[in-house]
This record gives C-alpha cells, sequence and structure tokens, in this order.
C-alpha cells in the first residue's frame, strides 16, 4: 500500500487526541491476565502491535472482551493459563515477543513466539541469556532469532532470581527479566547503563508487587509478588512517540498551534520535549495531571525557528523511537545536528540509522552516517524541493525523485512512513510512500488525522 502527501495550508490551528500509549497498552493486558480479577482498560491502543499481544493472552484461555478502545479482562493468576493450540504470532512487535519470553519462561507447558519478517531478524539472545542464567529452556534460529521455543518447566520454583547487570538501556530487557522475576524464587535485580521507560516498574507496583527502586536498579521480589497481583483499572494516556509527529509538523509549518491532548508525560518517555527545548521550539504543557500511574498533559505546540542541537548520552533511550521524526526536524533548523550514542536504532523495525538517513536523502538533504547515529545539516526552514535523481527504480536504492514526486520506499517500518508523511507537508513535491501500511502497528488513524491539517 502506497500514499501520497503534499503540501500543506500555511494557518494550521488544530486540536488533536493522539492513540493511546502502546508500551503502556501492551503492558496493561499482560498484567491483566496474570492478576486476579477484572481489569477495566480505557484508551487502549487498538494497533496490530497491542492486538496481537491480547490475541496471545486469548491462545492461553484467558478471557478478554473488547469494545473499541475499552478492554475487559478477566485475570485468574499464572496458574490459570493454559497450553495454547497453535504457536503464538506476535507480527511486527519487539516488546510482545520480548516481554511474553519472560513471562512464558516460568509456565509449565510450551508455547511457540513467531513474529513477521522484521521481528524474525531482530536479535532475542538479549533476552534469551538473562532468561536462560535464570533457569528457562529456550530454543531460538542460531541462538539469536525467533521463532522462540519456551520450553516447560516442570519443577517448582521454576525460576531463580538473578543480579543482571543489562550491558544497554532497553525497558524491553529489564521488563522480561523482571516478567520471569515473577515465578522465580528469591530477588531479582536488573540495573541498566541509563534509565529506561519504566512502564513496567510502575505497572507491577500498581497491581501490587514488591519492588524497590534503586538509582538505575530495580529489584522485584517473586514469591511476594506473583499471587499478590490484583486486577486494576487503566486509563492508558495518550502515546507521546505518536505525538512526536505532529510536534514536529506544528514546531515545522508556517502559523501553526497544535494542541495534543492528555499526552503521557512520564519523565522516562520525555526526550522529545527536551530536544525540542534544545532545539528552540515552543511549546506549552498545560492541564498537567499527576495523579493516576502515568502522568498526562496537553502538549500545545507552535511554529518556531529551529536551531540545530547535539543529541546524545542519556538522553537517547528516553527519545529512542522519536530520532526519525527529530531528524526531519533537524533538517529544518539552522545549523547541524548530531545525533550519536544511539546505537540501538540499527535494530529497531528497521535499521532506523540507514533508513532515516536514506528519508533524508531523498528530501535532499545533506547527511552523513556514524556508526552510532548520524550528522544532519539542517536547510533552515525551506521546504524540500531536491533535485531529480538519476535513477528512477527502487531495486538498488530506497528512494527516487523525478520531476513531480519523491517516492520513499518506508521499508515496512511504521515510524518511517510517518516521518515521511510529515516531511510531506512542508515539500514542494508531493511525497510518494511505500509500504504505508505498517503504520497500523501503532497508530490506526495517522493518515486520517494527517489529512485534517493537510
Ligand atoms: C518499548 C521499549 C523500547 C521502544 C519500543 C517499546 C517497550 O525498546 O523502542 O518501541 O514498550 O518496552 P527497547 O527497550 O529495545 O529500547
Amino acid at each position: 500500500m502506497q500514499k501520497t502527501i503534499s503540501k500543506t495550508p500555511k494557518t494550521v490551528k488544530k486540536v488533536i487526541s493522539i492513540p493511546g500509549d502502546k508500551s503502556v497498552s501492551h503492558r496493561s493486558i499482560m498484567f491483566g491476565a496474570i492478576a486476579k480479577g477484572l481489569t477495566e482498560v480505557s484508551n487502549f491502543l487498538t494497533g496490530e502491535d497491542c492486538i496481537c499481544t491480547m490475541r496471545a493472552f486469548q491462545a492461553l484461555g484467558v478471557n478478554i472482551q473488547e469494545s473499541g478502545d475499552k478492554v475487559i479482562i478477566e485475570g485468574k493468576g499464572f496458574g490459570a493459563l493454559k497450553a495454547p493450540e497453535q504457536e503464538i504470532y506476535l507480527g511486527n512487535s519487539g516488546t510482545g515477543m520480548r516481554l511474553l519470553a519472560g513471562l512464558f519462561s516460568g509456565l509449565n507447558f510450551r508455547t511457540i513466539l513467531t513474529g513477521d519478517k522484521s521481528l524474525s531478524g531482530r536479535p532475542m539472545n538479549r533476552v534469551i541469556q538473562p532468561l536462560t542464567m535464570m533457569g528457562a529452556n529456550i530454543e531460538s534460529q542460531d541462538g539469536d532469532k525467533a521463532p522462540l521455543v519456551i520450553n516447560p518447566l516442570n519443577q517448582t520454583p521454576r525460576l531463580h532470581g538473578i543480579n543482571y547487570q543489562s550491558p544497554i538501556a532497553t525497558a524491553q530487557v529489564k521488563s522480561s527479566i523482571l516478567l520471569a522475576g515473577l515465578n522465580a524464587e528469591g530477588i531479582t535485580t536488573v540495573s541498566e547503563p541509563e534509565k529506561s521507560r519504566d512502564h513496567t516498574e510502575r505497572m507491577l507496583r500498581y497491581f501490587g508487587a514488591d519492588l524497590k527502586i534503586n538509582g538505575l536498579s530495580v529489584s522485584l521480589n517473586g514469591p511476594n509478588s506473583r499471587d499478590n497481583l490484583s486486577a486494576q483499572k487503566i486509563n492508558v494516556p495518550s502515546d507521546i512517540s505518536s505525538a512526536a509527529f505532529f510536534l514536529v509538523a506544528g514546531a515545522i509549518l508556517e502559523s501553526a498551534e497544535i494542541r495534543l491532548i492528555q499526552v503521557g508525560i512520564n519523565p522516562t518517555r520525555t526526550g522529545i520535549l527536551d530536544a525540542l527545548k534544545l532545539m528552540n521550539v515552543k511549546f506549552e504543557l498545560e492541564n498537567i495531571d499527576d495523579t493516576g500511574a502515568e502522568p498526562i498533559a496537553d502538549i500545545v505546540i507552535f511554529s518556531s525557528d529551529i536551531k540545530a542541537a547535539v543529541i546524545n548520552g542519556d538522553l537517547i533511550p528516553r527519545l529512542i523511537d522519536e530520532i526519525p521524526v527529530i531528524a526531519i526536524l533537524a533538517s529544518q533548523a539552522s545549523g547541524t545536528t548530531i545525533i550519536s550514542d544511539a546505537e540501538e536504532l540499527r535494530v529497531k523495525e528497521s535499521d532506523r540509522v540507514n533508513t532515516t538517513i536514506n528519508l533524508l536523502k531523498a528530501l535532499g538533504i545533506e547527511v552523513h552516517e556514524k556508526p552510532d547515529g548520524m550528522i544532519i545539516q539542517g536547510q533552515n526552514k525551506k521546504p524540500f524541493n531536491p533535485p531529480k535523481t538519476p535513477w528512477q527504480d527502487l531495486s538498488e536504492h530506497s528512494y527516487y525523485v523525478s520531476d513531480d514526486k519523491i517516492v520513499f520506499d518506508s521499508h515496512g517500518d511504521h515510524r518511517l512512513a510517518m516521518s515521511a508523511a510529515i516531511a510531506g507537508l512542508y515539500s514542494i513535491k508531493p511525497i510518494e510512500i511505500l509500504q504505508v501500511e505498517f503504520v497500523n502497528t501503532s497508530f490506526p488513524g495517522f493518515f486520517e488525522i494527517l489529512q485534517s491539517i493537510e
């Protein structure tokens, strides 16, 4: 599937409601399924990734009712989970596969986790290794790739706690180990080099687990936690990673004022707001509400004179998913933006250093690759208007430019397709984006919202 996006009118004044947070939606299903009682979820993200997680628990016998963005999960605890009849397909979702690998490691029946082409190429040893240290029995392709066969463990306790120092700041690894820790004897501790998103920790506590957080270390008392998890009401905040596309649109477009309502502003996710500040983008937080498990606010963004910045260090895990669209922002800044310490981008839904650089090149931006990021020469608020390329096919390149359009292959990466669409709002030549169907993994309704500001 493909879509063509062309330049927007000059003045945009809009109020936008963004769908629910992907990370929180995945976890709401997982925790609801292993807790006891009825967990009621509102503003659930009905994107394909989270639907795969929901189908996984239905396959393990959990009764889950869905009605639009409302979900009710009838949890009966770990003990009520039953062997699935088939392999569990997790689509495009690294979060689904890595967290479920931890959660299913301590079960007394076999589960087989599969995914699409992109997910089948992503590294899984980062969870297989620590889970194996805890006593899990997991088979994979070449020790690293899906499908993952998680073999049953019949002894009790099934796993044992470990003290794991993660070499990378990743919430997926941290969460996988903590979820396995629920079925482990003793204490499970995970430390990370920088703070990654903490939705698992917040939700574990909210559901009644015995958890201690000490700086960059999290410890879970498995025996005290597992059987004490009880159902909760969850109102999923709107996803700041999805909001990021319209934050960038608002900053770049002329005469824009866009209000994004009730967006999650968990500090482990607000690296994008720090980047906006560093890049001189004007925005305000209004109606801040810190009373739920996750803080929320309206974010109002205004057209801005954008300045280049250095984006690196412990900011990276707090904005890792937003880097492709931050690169679009940087391309309209005055000066040179440097993005470093982001080698994790290479193992996302696509190699996002590569695919982001291809997008910038398609837009006519000067960009240099680094092993851990990129250097972007901003063109200071000038609509994209790249020259024709000498090629017009996509067999060797991921893009081409003709007299009347830019064609960009998103390689099935949802965040690249959406970043290209945002660039299309500020482009003289319309952008034709290939493989846009993957946008539904995280942001159903994206193109409808985009059309409302086009
Ligand atoms: C996620 C963690 C991040 C992020 C992903 C969602 C999560 O991945 O990129 O989209 O829900 O835990 P890493 O933990 O691998 O950085």
